[in-house]
């Protein structure tokens, strides 16, 4: 009996070499990520979301825009062509969770920062059609009237500095005053702005 028939008729055997090639295929896959720095250092430029900012990304999140906008441009001439330079590893490195999203009901978003002016996406926002007749996005009216709740502000920018974000004592210190008098429509202004702005190569 040749060696493969060995293993083949022997359940155990498979069993147990089955998962031996399971592992060292993941090893080998998984293991030199850890030492590509690509994959940990910012880009130039890169910088921790503002208080600001960081609720306006809960607010997205809460409101489930990532379940029609993906934040990921591939690196193919249809997708560059449209959102900008695609993306590339050392702009999500302050991104917990990362919102790259699959599925794209609406455009991709990663270089939507600076595209349009705050009082197009307020205008929008409240109700995608007075800028976008013939858009199908959902209106979110709400977020223009709720009062941004900062409370957690602290617990959050301390939790993140757990993992790596350099947020410094004093900027904690000052970022539920920089969230006073915010709507949540503000934070996420504030947000959306903020995308895909340190690798932006567009026409
Ligand atoms: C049901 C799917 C859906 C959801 C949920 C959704 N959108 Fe959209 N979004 C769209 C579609 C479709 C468009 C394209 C038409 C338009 O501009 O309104 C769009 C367009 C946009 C644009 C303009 C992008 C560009 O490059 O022109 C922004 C910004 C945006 N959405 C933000 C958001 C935010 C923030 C949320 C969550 C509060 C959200 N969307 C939720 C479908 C959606």
């Amino acid at each position: 009996m040749s060696v493969q028939a060995q293993a083949e008729t022997k359940l155990g055997v498979l069993i147990v070499l089955a998962v031996v090639a399971v592992l060292w295929g993941g090893l080998a896959q998984i293991t030199p990520l850890f030492f590509q720095h690509s994959t940990t250092e910012p880009v130039a430029g890169l910088k921790p979301y503002t208080p600001l900012q960081l609720e306006g990304r809960d607010i997205y999140i809460r409101e489930g825009c990532v379940g029609c906008h993906s934040q990921m441009i591939r690196p193919f001439r249809a997708e560059t062509e449209r959102y900008g330079h695609y993306s590339v590893a050392g702009e999500f490195v302050y991104d917990r969770p990362f919102l790259w999203g699959s599925k794209r009901t609406g455009p991709d978003l990663h270089r939507v920062g600076g595209r349009y002016s705050d009082d197009w996406h307020r205008a929008h926002l409240i109700n995608p059609r007075d800028v976008v007749p013939e858009s199908i996005m959902p209106a979110y009216p709400w977020l223009a009237t709720n009062d941004l709740d900062g409370s957690a502000i602290q617990d959050k920018m301390r939790t993140l500095t757990l993992v790596g974000h350099p947020y410094t004592e004093s900027e904690i210190e000052a970022a539920p005053a920089s969230l006073e008098g915010k709507k949540e429509i503000d934070a996420l202004i504030a947000y959306l702005q903020s995308l895909g702005l340190q690798v932006k190569q567009r026409r």
